[in-house]
């Protein structure tokens, strides 16, 4: 018993990937969060730095929560830190034996290894670190190539890299226990992708959404603007049922032009079907169709677990819905005649933002979350643009930098309320409620800034997320 108990305060150390630095904390906390965890931050606790300590968790929960992490490069239980070696010592020496008792004794085998962030040690430097670690009582056989148990030695030598200083700012030493998901950034990488389009999203954010949305088995998962199914790839990967709309008939039908390189037209079978199928997760596939975001065609009903979605900026895709300028009263029998064609008018992106929230609120479960980007104009970007609603609670709002002037938010929002519960009028008059306010600024800003520089680079990259 008194063993658990020590077990119990044994604190973790997380080695995290220093780029997206602002989806990292919301992404800790949804997967803590997900198994019932709180995010508990051990003393001196710096966002931007690349080591996080935590406390408060089971091992299992580590391993958990590295499953998912795409923000997270590795996990280890701490054994010991300082800001020298002389203090990492006096803290190794105080770690509990019992706790390392069992990953040190004659039978086992073990490899230490020395990472440095923000520096590079030569060989022999490393095998000095390890030769100075003589004082651990490991009674094992060292092996490199299959060791039993591993521990790794951590120097931090701060975050400027004009600036390295000689000593590490702060050293740790742990048991490793597990690999984030860094690798399925690769794995799943869209120059792989059996069907791609101009704004198919880069795997890693499609991942980093999925964590943000709490996405777990047997969910429920809806992009309304699904274009080639980046999103739902990630989501069906952990384990979630996905489906989608989009506006466009050809890329729901996986016809039309090819967006690679060298290829006219797209190939059979070039469809978001296939993409899950790519990936073994076809099973996951519920549907896609063409559907007009902007228009209600689901049952009034609380029917996902998460909305996860990239809606059109108005720069690579238009933003554009059915409708029709002239006046088209709907037949009394509320049915179009076949020879109907609904012609398209401009969605601005303030309508757009304001209609995914309302069919947000409308089809989540209740503690269902809302993932989405808002892009903005980044010079005159202020919280209060970012658009609000009653029934959801505004859970995260991280920057993607894209270009010199623009950027965009991944906004993560959850259904605490149902809409009925509103007073419709009071709801209006709710200051919780709030259109988004950047639309005109985002793309007028946006060709204007581009215009100024005249640069098509910044452009490729503006639109790549790059
Ligand atoms: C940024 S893209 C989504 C890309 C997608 N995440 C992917 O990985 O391929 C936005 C999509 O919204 C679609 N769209 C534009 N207006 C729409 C509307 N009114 N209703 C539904 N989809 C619409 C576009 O056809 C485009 O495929």
């Amino acid at each position: 018993m008194a063993t658990a108990n020590r077990r119990s305060c044994v604190q973790y150390l997380l080695h995290l990937a220093q780029d997206n630095l602002d989806f990292r904390l919301p992404e800790i906390k949804a997967l803590l969060a997900l198994r019932g965890k709180p995010f508990r931050p051990c003393e001196n606790f710096k966002e931007k730095c690349p080591f996080w300590c935590l406390e408060d968790l089971a091992e299992e929960d580590v391993r958990g929560v590295m499953a998912r992490s795409v923000c997270t490069k590795s996990a280890f239980e701490l054994w010991g830190h300082g800001r020298t070696h002389s203090e990492l010592r006096t803290s190794l020496l105080n770690f509990p034996s019992e706790n390392m008792s069992s990953f040190m004794h004659k039978d086992s085998t073990y490899r230490i290894n020395v990472y440095t962030f923000n520096k590079t040690l030569e060989f022999t430097e490393r095998i000095k670190r390890i030769d100075a670690m003589e004082y651990l009582p490991f009674k094992g056989t060292v092996s490199l190539k299959s060791p039993q148990h591993v521990f790794c030695l951590l120097e931090d030598y701060g975050t400027d890299p004009n600036n390295i200083p000689e000593h590490p700012e702060y050293i740790y030493f742990g048991r490793w226990i597990a690999d984030g998901q860094r690798e399925l950034i690769r794995s799943y990488s869209v120059k792989n992708r059996h069907f791609i389009g101009n704004t198919s999203m880069d795997a890693g954010l499609s991942f980093i959404m999925a964590n943000h949305a709490k996405v777990k088995e047997n969910d429920l998962v809806f992009d309304p603007f699904v274009g080639t199914g980046s999103l739902l790839v990630a989501c069906s990967h952990f384990g979630a049922y996905v489906c989608g709309t989009d506006i466009d008939y050809n890329t729901i039908h996986g016809r039309g032009r090819s967006s690679r390189r060298n290829h006219k037209w797209r190939g059979p079978d070039e469809n978001i079907r296939a993409n899950l199928r790519q990936y073994g997760t076809e099973k996951m596939y519920l549907d896609v169709m063409v559907s007009d975001a902007s228009k209600p065609v689901w049952r009034e009903t609380a029917l996902f677990d998460a909305i996860i979605t990239d809606p059109p900026y108005g720069i690579r895709e238009s933003t554009r819905r059915t409708g029709s300028h002239k006046d088209i009263s709907k037949p009394a029998d509320g049915l179009y005649v076949e020879s109907h064609v609904p012609v398209s008018q401009a969605y601005h992106l303030s309508d757009i933002f304001t209609d995914l929230l309302n069919f947000s609120a409308h089809h989540l479960v209740m503690g269902g979350r809302l993932v989405y980007w808002l892009p903005v104009y980044w010079p005159e970007y202020c919280e209060e643009m970012v658009p609000l609603h009653p029934c959801l609670r505004l859970i995260s709002n991280c920057e993607q930098m894209l270009s010199s002037h623009t950027s965009r938010r991944l906004i993560t929002m959850e259904k605490i309320k149902e809409p009925e519960e509103l007073d419709t009028l009071a709801h209006l008059a709710d200051p919780r409620f709030r259109p988004y306010q950047g639309h005109n600024a985002f793309r007028e800003k946006y060709f204007s800034g581009l215009n100024k520089r005249g640069s098509k680079e910044d452009h490729k990259s503006a639109v790549n997320g790059e």
